[in-house]
C-alpha cells in the first residue's frame, strides 16, 4: 500500500473546486486516511518545496501555496502515487489532458489547482511534513472487494 499527499492548492480553493477535486479521488478508488483544511506558513511553504529552493519559480510558488487557505489529504491505495498524479493531469495545464484536475480546469502551470507526492521517498516525507500520526485514520472500507481483486 502506497499513501500520497494531495494539496487542494488556493486557487482550488478559492474557485469553489475542492468538492469537485476530492470526488475525483475518492471515485477513482483512492482512500482517504487524513485530512485537514490549514493555511500553510512561509515555513511549512519552504519546507515542502525545498527541491525547487534553486529554480527561477521558487519564490512565486511559495507565494501561491501561502497565498490563501489549502485542503492537504492523504490518501492510500496500491499505486496510490501513480494513480493519483494521472487523476491530477500533467503540470502544465495547457498539456493536461481533458479528464483529469489541471486539464479540465486549469489554464497556467502558476495555478494548476493540485500538489500530488512524486515519489514514495517524497510522499513519506510530505505525510509527516503535513500530519501527526494520530491524525491518519486506519480504516476498513466496505467497498474495497470491488475495488481491488
Ligand atoms: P506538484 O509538485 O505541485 O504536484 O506539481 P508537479 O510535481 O507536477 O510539478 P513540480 O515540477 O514538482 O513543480 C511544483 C510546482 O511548481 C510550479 N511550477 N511552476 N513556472 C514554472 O515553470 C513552474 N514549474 C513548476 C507548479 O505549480 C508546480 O505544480
Ligand atoms: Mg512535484
Amino acid at each position: 500500500m502506497e499513501r500520497t499527499l494531495i494539496l487542494v492548492k488556493p486557487d482550488g480553493v478559492q474557485r469553489g473546486l475542492i468538492g469537485e477535486i476530492i470526488a475525483r479521488f475518492e471515485r477513482r478508488g483512492l482512500k482517504l486516511v487524513g485530512m485537514k483544511f490549514i493555511q500553510m506558513s512561509k515555513a511549512l511553504a519552504e519546507e515542502h518545496y525545498a527541491v525547487h529552493k534553486e529554480r527561477p519559480f521558487y519564490n512565486s510558488l511559495v507565494e501561491y501555496i501561502t497565498s490563501g487557505p489549502v485542503v492537504a489529504m492523504v490518501w492510500e491505495g496500491k499505486d496510490a502515487i501513480a494513480a493519483a498524479r494521472a487523476t491530477m493531469g500533467a503540470t502544465n495545464p495547457v498539456t493536461a489532458a481533458p479528464g483529469t484536475i489541471r486539464g479540465d480546469f486549469g489554464m497556467e502551470i502558476g495555478r494548476n489547482l493540485v500538489h500530488g507526492s512524486d515519489s514514495p521517498e517524497n510522499a513519506a516525507k510530505e505525510v509527516n511534513l503535513f500530519f501527526n500520526e494520530d491524525e491518519l485514520v486506519d480504516w476498513n472500507r466496505v467497498t474495497d472487494a470491488w475495488i481491488r481483486e
